[in-house]
């Protein structure tokens, strides 16, 4: 990988949980898989799975993440809470990444993705960039309902792809595909893992009830730190727009906004308010 400094990396990170626990592969499986099985052998918070290439990357609801060897970036990182996020807050650590992963596009590149719920990077209707969080619960104890023992974040995010196979064309595009320019992945690296460590350090204390007040620029965007109000502004998929949803045996609808737990809510076509629970959120 000619664009993978890791001196460069761990300095940039000095300051973040990533710090020292880079770890990049030429090739892997799949970067999720990877951090999974680290998580299962005492891997720490913070480690970080980079590859050039994924020869079985992983995407939602079963689906393979095309993973070329150089163009894309691949990486996963392992997060293992400090105090106990309830499973029933899990769905946030989602919607967290989505807004770090724009907000680093953007200064990478200049590009602002729309966030297609819960956490899809899209550019000019096709996608350029996908999450998949991957996590183990423990049980609920005398002092704990049930909460996460670990959560691995996988980002893909096609970057100097000038090329889809046909049946991802319609659907799929790159960075430099819609800039015109080659951008380094090592330079999005930092900025997605500073705006991650930036987002979870939020998300942290908000779960804790702390609204934050300095610092960090995901607090200082007008209209409130809140997480939900955050994403709403970030992703004009969560109201208004006339949805199809691959869920429930399918229906379509108008997107209502977020619930309290960050499920989006579809005014369906029947006169339902659905609430959406896995994605397969598509143009209707
Ligand atoms: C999606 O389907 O939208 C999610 C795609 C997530 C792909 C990334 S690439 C790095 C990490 N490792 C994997 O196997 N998958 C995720």
């Amino acid at each position: 990988m000619t664009d993978f400094d890791r001196p460069i990396i761990d300095r940039a990170l000095a300051a973040t949980r990533f710090a020292g626990r880079i770890h990049h592969f030429e090739t892997i499986q799949s970067t999720n898989l990877h951090a999974v099985e680290a998580a299962g052998t005492g891997a720490p918070d913070g480690s970080v799975y980079i590859a050039d290439e994924q020869t079985a990357g992983r995407g939602r609801g079963g689906h393979t993440w095309h993973s070329i060897p150089g163009d894309g970036l691949y990486l996963s990182a392992l997060i293992r809470p400090a105090s106990p996020i309830p499973l029933a807050d899990a769905l946030w650590i989602s919607l967290s990444t989505g807004l770090a992963a724009q907000r680093a596009v953007q200064q990478t590149t200049g590009l602002l993705t729309d966030i297609r719920w819960p956490n899809d990077l899209i550019l000019n209707g096709k996608k350029v960039g996908g999450i998949l969080v991957e996590s183990t619960s423990a049980p609920a104890t005398a002092h704990h309902p049930a909460h996460l023992r670990f959560a691995v974040i996988g980002i893909g995010i096609n970057v100097n792809h000038q090329a889809f196979p046909p049946e991802l064309a319609p659907l799929a595009t790159s960075l430099r595909r819609e800039s015109g320019a080659f951008h380094a992945r090592e330079t999005l690296i930092q900025n997605l893992l500073l705006a991650l460590d930036d987002e979870l350090y939020a998300l942290e204390l908000e779960l804790r009830g702390e609204l934050p007040s300095a610092g960090s620029p995901a607090f200082t965007l007008p209209g409130g730190a809140g997480l939900l109000a955050r994403f709403t502004r970030a992703s004009t998929w969560v109201q208004g727009k006339r949805v199809r949803v691959d869920e429930a045996g399918g229906y379509t609808g108008i997107t209502a906004g977020l619930d309290a737990r960050g499920f989006l809510q579809v005014a369906g076509d029947d006169g339902l308010l659905h609430t959406v629970l896995s994605g397969g959120v598509r143009p209707a």
